[in-house]
């Protein structure tokens, strides 16, 4: 019995494709079947494992559906947290997915799911990507100030969903945490957020992110040890389709 994490699928069983340059190359051919075959091969029905965003590039729930029903049909239970491609998971009507798949599928979001003593806690999350703007060397020296503005904003909502999520498990008895995001915990501008300290607060002992994926953007944020709490980046195309083994 094990827990793994994975994310960033980007299924496309039913939707048009429109997949961002970063999405092209050879780690990214067939990789629906690289995957599944791993996870047949590897993982068993006593498994959990959490996908922590970007399942599918569906536009809504219909176009989703297909992409949904693979990751159903993968052994295991499966969690799932939002990602900021998941457009047919409204973040208000989070309860009314777990009630459609329940019993297939669990979506993380304000709630909280266990594995053996651990709370699985979790949001989205949200980081500041820019626009920037950089010198001759490569070097940041300025930003889009309002779209800043903008992302403050986005923080505090998903600062306020994974607070809904530590305390309910708290308010339950949990005393110990794997927090889940969908982006990483910091930004390229920030040695710390308002995410790293509500892991360290709370003394969770790993936080587990996806979203940085294509080479270039796979260290942008913490990785290992730091300040008591590890950090590890788990994009499928990172970890080249198997899933990360959080804990057995
Ligand atoms: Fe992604
Ligand atoms: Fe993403």
């Amino acid at each position: 019995m094990s827990l793994y994490a994975i994310g960033d699928l980007h299924l496309h069983f039913t939707s048009e494709l429109k997949a961002p340059g970063q999405l092209h190359g050879r780690v990214w051919k067939k990789h629906e079947q690289k995957f599944r075959e791993y996870c047949e091969k590897h993982l068993t029905e006593e498994d959990t494992l959490v996908l922590v965003g970007d399942h599918s590039w569906g536009k809504n729930l219909a176009q989703a559906e297909a992409d949904l029903q693979y990751i159903c049909d993968l052994p295991g239970r499966k969690i799932l947290t939002r990602g900021n491609h998941d457009m047919f998971w409204d973040a208000k009507k989070t309860a009314a997915l777990n009630e459609r798949y329940a019993g297939k599928l669990e979506f993380l979001q304000g709630n909280y799911y266990t594995y053996r003593d651990y709370a699985l806690v979790g949001t989205k999350g949200f980081t500041f990507e820019g626009p920037f703007w950089i010198d001759r060397r490569g070097r940041i020296v300025d930003w889009d100030a309002d779209a800043e503005e903008h992302a403050k904003k986005i923080v505090q909502r998903e600062r306020k969903r994974l607070l809904d999520s530590f305390e309910a498990a708290k308010a339950d008895g949990y005393q110990k945490f794997i927090m889940f995001l969908h982006y990483p915990p910091t930004s390229v501008l920030e040695k710390e957020s308002v995410f790293t300290r509500m892991a360290e607060a709370y003394g969770a002992s790993k936080v587990i992110y996806a979203h940085c994926h294509g080479e270039s953007r796979f260290h942008d944020s913490i990785e290992g040890m730091y300040n008591g709490v590890f950090y590890q980046l788990v994009s499928g195309d990172f970890l080249k389709w198997q899933p990360y083994k959080i804990l057995d």
